[in-house]
């Protein structure tokens, strides 16, 4: 049956990145990858299969997606009709809560509200985990936005991607820390990661190899950090992991460099403020701002000290949140 469907799916950061794929089309990771999921920081999507449409057409906050972003949602939505067996076009509206351009991804909470989303309204009942191989396909990350909570990506060894999806590792009350964005302008338009990502394959960084090996020792010593809600333990293998996949960009040919120098400033600022004894580290994804993960307790005095570096915009708070849902019609 078809109807009109709507969800909400959160963004999540990266604790060890995914940067690297050995398939391009699929999405398809060269290293497992483990992210925590934002709560209230997301996409809001409606999709109405509409008989009368000759092709999709989707809205993005009040304007027509581009080109290069209805190719990659069109891959997800025939996939699902394929799978309901149906040719019916879908008329589609989402908002993102994330801001866009502000350094916080919107691409894996829009993918996974588009997978929720839409195979609610072409009528499959999909598992978390088809979900999952079904968002992934239309941006990497978005693979874990569906679960929620601290979320591992498999990265899979099958061609067709069916076992590479993400599950949920920890739940988000197992270890409520407080997330920070500190927001960062960037001073020219930026490569998208899946450019970015093209451009740093193997060959063209002389660390990229060593960058894959680094994320599978860092998977593991994550997973053993947020288990034992060790902060010093979770700063090292965090701020370690971004710093690798930076230093793999920048020692690109062409280089790619995505800090600006407020960027190095939180850097220093965070460092510092655990010297200090705040309980807080950073991470870094393919842009010039910065996130902050820090105990609850610390979360007022780590945010006002990152809203003083010069050069910052705002400073975004959030908390660990659940997963992708399905809501009532938003309309
Ligand atoms: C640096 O998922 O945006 O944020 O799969 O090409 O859509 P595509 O890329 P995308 O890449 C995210 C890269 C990153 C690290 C991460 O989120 O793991």
């Amino acid at each position: 049956m078809l109807q009109r469907a709507a969800a909400f799916a959160p963004s999540n950061i990266a604790l060890t990145k995914y940067w690297g794929k050995r398939d391009h089309v699929l999405n398809l990771p060269l290293a497992p990858s483990l992210s925590v999921t934002l709560a209230e920081l997301g996409t809001l999507t409606v999709v109405a299969p509409n008989p009368d449409l000759s092709e999709d057409v989707m809205m993005v906050d009040d304007q027509e997606l581009d080109p290069a972003g209805m190719t990659k949602v069109r891959r997800v939505l025939d996939v699902i009709r394929q799978r309901a067996g149906t040719q019916v076009k879908a008329g589609l509206r989402s908002v993102n809560t994330v801001p866009t351009a502000r350094g916080l991804a919107s691409s894996a909470s829009a993918f996974a509200a588009l997978a929720v989303a839409a195979s609610k309204a072409y009528g499959l009942d999909l598992s978390e985990r088809e979900l999952s191989v079904l968002a992934r396909t239309g941006s990497g990350s978005a693979a874990r936005s569906v679960a929620g909570g601290y979320v591992l990506w498999h990265a899979g060894e099958s061609q067709d991607g069916n076992d590479s999806y993400a599950e949920r590792v920890f739940d988000s009350e197992h270890w409520p820390l407080k997330i920070l964005v500190a927001v960062v302008a960037d001073q020219k338009k930026k490569v998208s990661s899946t450019q970015g990502m093209k451009m740093n394959a193997a060959g063209t960084s002389p660390l990229f190899n060593a960058w894959i090996d680094q994320c599978q020792r860092d998977v593991v010593a994550c997973q053993n950090a947020l288990r034992d809600k060790n902060m010093r333990a979770l700063a090292e293998v965090v701020e370690g992991n971004a710093l690798a996949m930076h230093a793999t960009m920048m020692a690109n040919r062409p280089p790619l460099l995505y800090w600006q120098a407020p960027t190095v400033a939180l850097i220093h600022a965070v460092r510092r403020l655990r010297d200090e004894g705040a309980e807080c580290c950073f991470t870094i994804d393919a842009g010039s701002s910065v996130v902050v993960l820090c105990e609850a307790q610390d979360a007022r005095a780590v945010s006002d000290e990152l809203a003083s570096v010069p050069g910052i915009e705002e400073v975004l708070q959030t908390r660990v949140g659940g997963g992708a849902r399905l809501v009532g019609d938003a309309g």
